[in-house]
């Protein structure tokens, strides 16, 4: 395969052809590719397919193209990715941040906004911190705990935080889950935790891919789940809100071990755009 494509054109449908092996957005992934190497934006690569790589381009992308023929994933490369539209620092570290993880983000700003007496919030699992950042940014009158127990991805979310200008109003917590907070001290608790379960992972693409430590969920995913709600139940404010985001799978199981641990609470689940639930609201 032609790794020394001369053109835009060129280098779009090459990179194309190796982001297929791994991508079902590949001919997308490609643009953001070649808009990156090319420190342009992704509509100028897409208008521009007769424009000419420069040799120190044509390297780039030869470079980029190996890690991803090895498998690495595409925001790897990049050493970037966005997340509700922000560019987030990634890395091997930490788990790339998703879209479905925008409708958590999403969830606690409409809540916030009914509350504005509300001024903490906590991200368990922070990883990039994509979470804990993005609220802060959209919310200027929050504080936020971001805890993670890997110290890796907390230096990691710390240099989000700068980035993004949040950094006076987040803390960095290393702890397992919610241990390190006071009863009753949390109005609002985030947490995109670990939910595939270890057999089911094993067999997935994203393994080896991405940290281990933030996909493997346990026997059944909901190992981490159910530990944060026994925890969440001392820890979380009255009139507080928790929110997990879940696989799709868990829409039966998760609001179940929920309700166990909150049996008074409002407890519900908000799908994703193609309406699986990936999302429980627990308010209590
Ligand atoms: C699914 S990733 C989510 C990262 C980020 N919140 C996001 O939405 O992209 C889960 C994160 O939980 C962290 N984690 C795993 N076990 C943990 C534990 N016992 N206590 C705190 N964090 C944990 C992992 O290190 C990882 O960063």
């Amino acid at each position: 395969m032609d790794d020394r494509p001369e053109t835009v054109g060129e280098a779009l449908e090459t990179a194309r052809r190796v982001l297929r092996l791994h991508s079902e957005t590949a001919a997308l992934d490609a643009q953001v590719l070649l808009a990156h190497i090319l420190a342009k934006p992704r509509t100028w690569v897409l208008i521009h397919p007769e424009a000419r790589l420069t040799l120190s381009q044509q390297d780039a992308l030869r470079a980029a193209l190996a890690r991803l023929r090895e498998g690495t994933p595409l925001p790897y490369v990049l050493g970037a990715w966005e997340f509700y539209g922000r560019s987030f620092d990634v890395g091997p570290e930490a788990l790339i941040p998703r879209p479905e993880t925008e409708h958590l983000v999403e969830a606690a700003l409409d809540w916030l906004r009914a509350r504005p007496g509300v001024r903490l919030a906590a991200d368990a699992g922070t990883g990039t911190g994509c979470i804990a950042v993005t609220l802060a940014a959209e919310r200027p009158s929050l504080r936020l705990v971001a805890a993670d127990i890997s110290p890796a991805a907390l230096h990691l979310a710390r240099r989000n935080a700068r980035r993004h200008n949040v950094a006076s109003r987040l803390d960095f917590l290393r702890a397992d889950l919610l241990t390190a907070f006071a009863p009753r001290s949390l109005p609002l608790i985030c947490a995109n935790l670990p939910y595939i379960p270890t057999g089911t992972l094993r067999r997935l693409e994203v393994y080896g891919r991405e940290p281990t430590l933030a996909l493997d969920g346990g026997a059944d995913g909901l190992e981490l789940i159910r530990r944060l709600l026994a925890q969440a139940e001392t820890r979380l404010a009255l009139g507080g809100l928790l929110l997990l985001e879940i696989a799709a799978s868990q829409g039966e199981s998760a609001p179940r071990a929920a309700r166990k641990v909150f049996p008074r609470a409002r407890i519900d689940l908000l799908p994703d755009l193609a309406g699986h639930p990936r999302l429980l609201r627990i308010q209590t």
